[in-house]
């Protein structure tokens, strides 16, 4: 869904600036309007040819070019934001001082847009104390910082400071411009809370090649990381068999079954602030692993297959959690009638006895694995909270307003 927006992209001069060209890409592919505002430095790593056919926009880089048309603030006062991928130490250190020595830095002093930042640059770069402090005032500023990731740097460096990927800066960018766009926009409101969040579906295995799985792909559970994620909160995403990207900027802890999404989600969940279980867990695991492959030829025309409950890791968060922690469950209902469908989530709550219960409709074309999902949400009384239906970013987003 294209937001047509003014998107002001700043390319700075890191080894990275040739990823911020998908990133460019992906604004112009939704159909947002994108002006590329280059340092010197970032056209000596890409080509301004490329940004231009890339962006459908001429490039902009000196600040004495376009004076008649006061460029150096009108750039800043059409965006309704700003993304600058890859953001060196340099211009980190620039934007903390509030310095406008080049047309990036007059464009972001110019501007009242969100401003979203991905930094990269050398591990020891990006633990340097001057570092550390102009990232933490930027954050109390309100400015969204993505990433960095952990990985492999130029030459034969490795560790954290690797630009996050394009996809993961174009969500939280997007997470960022959804917000701002909120009467009551909460901006940055989840800085120094730690926030779990379980996504996708447990399989439970029958045999060393089947299991018992469901159809949950976790968009959800990452679109909740990555708004999240935007609102400035440390996140811990148990992730059951994703088939989407986790954000680089999340600790991650991958699981396969319910019992290892219940050992991780525990342990994780002691120094959370909130706990939002997105994940789709399975209720019943085969109470045999078969050790081989189960042979048709052995079990006849049918097959019975004997199944145990597994423990109900919601309702055993809801049991230990500690005083102030937000616990926040899902139930995913295919009752089609909006009555009998909020019934259901007020049983599931007394069942579950978190303090909200996101209640989801799901079907063969609906909650599961779609870009979009519409739910209600009830307090631990059953009442209702609100009801959202948009983009998964977009209801991320309200569920977020419960913690924030
Ligand atoms: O991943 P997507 O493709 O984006 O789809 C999103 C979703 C539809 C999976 C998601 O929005 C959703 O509804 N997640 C909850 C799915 C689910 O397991 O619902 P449930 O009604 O069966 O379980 C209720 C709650 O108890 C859930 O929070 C679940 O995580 C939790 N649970 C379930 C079983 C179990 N043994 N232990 C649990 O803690």
């Amino acid at each position: 869904m294209s937001s047509g927006r003014t998107i002001v992209v700043g390319i700075t001069g890191g080894i990275a600036a040739y990823k911020a060209v998908n990133v460019v890409r992906a604004f112009v592919l939704r159909g947002d309007c994108v002006h590329v505002v280059a340092t010197p430095a970032a056209l000596r790593f890409v080509g301004k040819p490329t940004l231009e056919a890339i962006s459908r926009n001429p490039v902009h880089t000196d600040l004495y070019e376009g004076v008649a048309e006061v460029r150096h603030v009108a750039i800043g006062q059409s965006a309704d934001l700003i993304v600058v991928a890859p953001a060196t130490a340099n211009t980190i250190a620039k934007l903390a001082t509030g310095l406008a020595d080049d047309l990036l830095g007059n464009t972001i002093l110019a501007s009242t847009a969100p401003l979203v930042i991905a930094p990269a640059m050398h591990t020891e770069m990006w633990n340097n104390a001057a570092t550390v402090a102009n990232v933490a005032t930027l954050r109390a500023r309100g400015v969204i910082v993505v990433g960095p990731g952990v990985g492999q740097l130029t030459g034969a460096d490795a560790g954290a400071g690797r630009m996050e990927e394009p996809d993961t800066i174009v969500a939280a960018a997007l997470a960022a411009l959804a917000l701002a766009d909120r009467t009551d926009g909460p901006g940055a409101d989840l800085v120094g809370k730690h926030v779990v969040i379980t996504a996708g579906g447990t399989r439970e295995p029958l045999d060393p090649v089947r299991f018992l799985g469901n159809r949950s792909s976790g968009k959800q559970g990452v679109a909740l990381a990555q708004a999240a994620l935007a609102r400035g909160a440390s996140v811990t995403l148990i992730a059951a068999n994703l088939e989407v990207a986790a954000p680089t900027a999340v600790e991650l802890r991958l699981v396969g079954t319910a019992l290892e999404l219940e050992a991780a989600v525990t342990d994780a969940a002691a120094g959370a602030d909130a706990v939002i279980m997105a994940a789709a867990v399975a209720d019943y695991r085969p109470v045999q692993v078969s050790a081989g492959k189960i042979k048709k030829d052995e079990t006849g025309d049918t097959l019975l297959l004997e199944l145990t409950r597994n423990p109900d890791i919601l309702a055993g968060l809801a049991r230990t959690k500690r005083t102030g922690q937000v616990l926040i469950g899902f139930a995913a209902e295919t009752e089609p009638d909006p009555v009998r469908l909020l019934v259901l989530g007020r049983e599931k709550m007394a069942r579950k006895g978190c303090d909200f219960l996101v209640v989801n409709r799901v079907g063969w074309a609906e909650g599961f694995a779609s870009d979009r999902n519409a739910i209600t949400v009830l307090d631990h009384d059953g009442d209702i909270v609100c009801e959202v239906s948009g983009t998964k970013m977009s209801v991320a987003g309200r569920i977020l307003d419960l913690i924030g």
